[in-house]
């Protein structure tokens, strides 16, 4: 009912209307921008007491390339975070690394076999990467292979000296790497606690189940059934004793309401980890982890694959996956070529620090203006 804020107002014809803001109005709103800087558009929250948001995201694992599907959650997740920091939440972004599991065993095995110190040296997570797939081609011809991930697997977990040490090793030079595009990203967490961190707490976490009676023996492994969440059975022990990326899930869990009893745990990981989390939460229905407390709310914030060309899922070990760095820096050389045909004036470097930025935020955009749970198709 303010007829100075509208400049004019008319149909459009197509069933569209026109609104135009008057220059003061937007004059105004504009003072009120500048004068309130970063906290413009902040709506004050009933959230008196800081209540605490656990909001994980990116989750790469060690000794792999970091790919598309974790830039999805690294900027999905970050946009999120963002937005309960601006609400005065108390924001805990959690990086949960993939750096535990049998895989570390077969690429032991693969190291110690083939790997070259120098070559990894210099070139870390690629010369893994490749030896993690030569694991998998001998395999084919040397069944054999299997039994001895196991072991050292096996010995990784007993704490011997030598797999742990390079463990360790694959570890430090997987985060360079990682930071590497977190930087670049303008993207930090608060916490990179993974999945090795619950190692000692998985035979309390089994026998905590077994108490609760909630497992069954079955072929030797040890499971959950979940028939009354029309939910498949999850195995937590396998028959030669390893623990799963389960068992540790529910360790993360555990740890995480006691450690900083949130009001909220989001999960922000592609939608092929569906059932994974459907399981989880039912377990944790049935565990009473908050012990009497209230439970906090959990969501899984699902994300649709990256695929390639007619649709095709990406893979690195067919050579279709786009590396990270590849994809960033490519972006960056397109907005370098956007900004050279505009009348701009620029000094070089400063148009080099404008065309990182630029290129920072086409990857974010491009993600963050398409529906998350859908698929994206990949196309330059
Ligand atoms: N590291 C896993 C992967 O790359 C993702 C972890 C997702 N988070 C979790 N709490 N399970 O597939």
């Amino acid at each position: 009912d303010d007829a100075k804020v509208f400049d004019r107002i008319e149909l459009a014809g197509g069933g569209f209307i026109n609104i135009r803001l008057s220059p003061e109005v937007i004059k105004e709103e504009l003072k009120r921008i500048v004068k309130a800087g970063s906290a413009w558009g902040r709506v004050k929250t009933k959230n008196k007491h800081k209540e605490t948001v656990i909001v994980e995201y990116s989750a790469p694992n060690i000794a792999k390339p970091m790919h598309v599907g974790h830039l999805r959650s690294t900027i999905i997740g970050d946009a999120i975070a963002n937005v309960y920091e601006f609400l005065g939440y108390g924001v805990v972004r959690w990086n949960y690394l993939g750096d535990w599991g049998t895989q570390f065993g077969k690429l032991i095995v693969a190291y110690k076999l083939w790997g070259k110190r120098r070559e990894v040296a210099r070139n870390p997570i690629e010369e893994l990467e490749k030896l993690y797939v030569r694991f998998h081609k001998e395999l084919k011809d040397n069944p054999a292979l299997e039994a001895e991930g196991r072991d050292e697997f096996k010995k990784l977990e007993t704490g011997d000296k030598k797999n742990r040490k390079l463990w360790r090793w694959f570890k430090k030079e997987s985060l360079k790497e990682f930071n590497r595009v977190y930087n670049r990203l303008g993207v930090s967490f608060s916490t990179q606690i993974g999945e090795a961190f619950y190692e000692k707490e998985l035979e309390g976490i089994i026998n905590l189940l077994k108490e609760e009676k909630l497992t069954q023996e079955s072929e030797g492994a040890l499971m959950i059934e979940l028939e009354r969440f029309d939910l498949p059975p999850v195995m937590i022990r396998k028959s030669d004793g390893a623990t799963l990326y389960f068992t540790r899930e529910v360790a993360n869990l555990k740890y995480r309401i006691e450690e900083y009893e949130p009001k909220r745990i989001l999960y922000v990981v592609a939608n092929e980890q569906t059932l994974h989390f459907n399981q989880l939460f039912a377990v944790a229905k049935m565990l009473d982890l908050a012990k009497g407390k209230d439970m906090p709310e959990l969501a899984h914030v699902k994300f649709g694959l990256v695929r390639g060309e007619a649709g095709k899922k990406l893979s690195t070990r067919e050579g279709t996956a786009v590396k990270l760095n590849e994809l960033l820096d490519r972006s960056v050389k397109l907005s370098q070529e956007a900004l050279s045909t505009r009348k701009v004036d620029l000094k070089r470097s400063e148009a080099k620090e404008t065309a990182e930025i630029l290129g920072m935020g086409a990857v974010k955009y491009n993600d963050l203006s398409q529906h998350p749970s859908g698929d994206i198709v990949f196309d330059w």
